[in-house]
């Protein structure tokens, strides 16, 4: 029964190379018309298994069937002659040749002889309208951006004739637009019947778009075929690493009875006067971590940004340590001993272009050790970076790089740093670990335990419900503005958090 047979079946592939064994007795099943992820970590062996796969490496153990046929891949032309495509990690295009040119690469039409431009036009033109590739095709592959140059890679291959599109890593070029599109382009294909092998070790956007998941673990697969409706990130990044993950947790209390933040009866309106924060009172103890748990959009954000004194309060009160702060500017909060950890670490937490010692400076411009008497002081902000990296463990070549050379996790714990530096009093915390790698996150979760012990008050805000219920003493959920509910986050669990949040029950505690 041919149309049962697998897309694509690997057994027991095995391959070496001096020193190393890239993969190791692999098994994969890729079924015809998903969209499979192979997700693993860097070097796990993911990209030697697709170029076996595409016939440009050989592998010293193993088969490979075809649609259901043993086949003997020596080359990309075998491959590509049996319909597998790969669109590799570091693009192969021509720069001096224009986009139809390369589509078209060795694979010319031809008539009578000459290359038959119009009827590859055509062509081109329709698979693009077909799978929403949109490019231009007398364009030079030299001014195209990331994105474009990728549409192009997948046209070239799909004008070959693919069914099975490999595609290495192919978002880790992308912005989070361009993946929104791609991840467009590759449900078109496998509403075309197409195949779709997606290498990632995003494990966000592999559960977003995956139908199946294969998880390989230094060269060997260590899950198949996982059902993306019924695993978790948080699974999937154990199975890549091969380890239980530390967990969000706060062990015994360290909560005083002394109040750092009471907000009271909080009201904020946006312009035409809709409440956006409405009647919130709420206090944090010094030692106390509360959290906020809300679906995003219910006044989380305008909520801290009024503690933090960038949004303006219509009515009710903040008080810090006693004293009403409600009128206070950011910067007199911030001297005051207020940090403050921004959502959107790219938009209000860094500079990227800056040096990581610029950044140091950041929003603390008026403090030490960046300024002596009235001057800027360079070589405070310098030594005191260099405190940061060491005591944050940031991982970065120096202090004068700019701090877009810096990984997600490490720029994330540079601003850590910054903001316990000083002894701040008091921590807004927002989505501190989203997106960062999971030792990253670990260590984050370990500098607020530290610095709750040592009295800190914090307002910590999440999208992730496993470490709003483990890091926080107090939870409360807002929705709509309001403080609808306080769970125990010792009792609550994630699905029924989930649900008070969306206001499917009055009371969950
Ligand atoms: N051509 C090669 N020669 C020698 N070692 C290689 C070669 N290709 C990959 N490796 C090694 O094989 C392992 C798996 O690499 P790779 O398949 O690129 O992993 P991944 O794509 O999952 O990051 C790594 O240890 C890598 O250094
Ligand atoms: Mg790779």
């Amino acid at each position: 029964m041919p149309d049962e047979a697998p897309a694509v079946r690997l057994s027991g592939i095995t391959k070496r190379f001096p020193g190393v064994v890239a993969n190791r007795d692999i098994n994969l099943t890729i079924e015809r018309g998903e969209v499979h992820a192979l997700c693993g970590e860097n070097g796990a062996g993911k990209s030697t298994l697709m170029k076996i796969l595409y016939g440009m490496q050989q592998p010293d153990e193993g088969s490979i069937e075809i649609d259901g046929a043993a086949v003997s891949l020596r080359s990309p032309a075998d491959a590509i002659g049996l319909g597998i495509g790969m669109v590799h990690q570091h693009f192969k295009l021509a720069d001096n040749l224009t986009v139809l040119e390369n589509v078209i690469l060795g694979a010319e039409p031809r008539r009578r002889g000459r290359i038959d431009f119009a009827a590859a036009r055509a062509r081109i033109a329709e698979m693009s309208a077909r799978y929403g590739l949109h490019v231009e095709p007398d364009a030079l592959v030299e001014t195209l951006g990331v994105g474009e140059r990728q549409r192009v890679e997948i046209l070239k291959v799909l004008f070959r004739g693919a069914r099975v599109l490999i595609l290495d890593e192919p978002t880790a070029v992308l912005v989070p637009q361009e993946v929104d599109e791609l991840f467009g382009n590759l449900r078109e294909l496998r509403a075309e019947g197409l195949t779709v092998l997606f290498i990632s070790h995003k494990l966000d956007e592999v559960l977003s778009v995956a139908d199946a998941i294969s998880v390989i673990r230094r060269g060997t697969t260590v899950a198949t075929c996982l059902d993306p409706a019924e695993v978790t990130s948080r699974r999937l990044a154990e199975l890549m690493v091969g380890s239980e993950l530390p967990t969000p947790e706060l062990r015994e209390s360290t909560v005083t009875d002394e109040v750092q933040l009471e907000i009271e009866k909080l009201t904020v309106l946006t312009p035409s006067g809709r409440p956006v924060v409405e009647d919130v009172s709420l206090r944090i103890h010094r030692g106390e971590i509360v959290g906020l748990a809300g679906v995003e959009g219910n006044g989380q954000s305008e909520l801290i940004e009024t503690v933090m004194g960038l949004v303006s309060a219509d009515a009710g009160f903040v008080r810090f340590g006693g004293e009403d702060i409600t009128d206070w500017t950011t910067r007199r909060r911030r001297e005051a001993g207020i940090a403050y950890i921004p959502e959107d670490r790219h938009r209000h937490g860094l500079v990227l272009e800056g040096s990581l010692w610029e950044n140091r400076m950041l929003g603390h411009q008026t403090e030490r050790p960046n300024v002596r008497g009235p001057w800027v002081d360079k070589r405070g902000a310098k030594r005191d970076t260099t405190r940061i990296v060491q005591e944050y463990d940031v991982r970065t070549p120096g202090i004068d790089v700019p701090a877009s050379a810096l990984s997600g996790g490490n720029q994330q714990k540079l601003i850590v740093g910054r903001e316990m530096s000083g002894e701040p009093k008091l921590l807004i915390a927002a989505h501190p670990t989203r997106g960062i790698d999971v030792g990253a996150q670990a260590a984050i979760w370990e500098y607020l335990r530290q610095a709750r012990a040592a009295g800190l008050a914090v307002l910590l805000i999440s999208a992730d419900l496993e470490e709003l219920i483990g890091m926080s003493d107090t939870l409360h959920v807002i929705l709509r503005g309001r403080l609808v509910a306080e769970v125990d986050p010792a009792r609550v669990t994630p699905e029924e958090l989930g649900s008070a949040m969306t206001g499917a029950t009055e009371d969950t505690a």
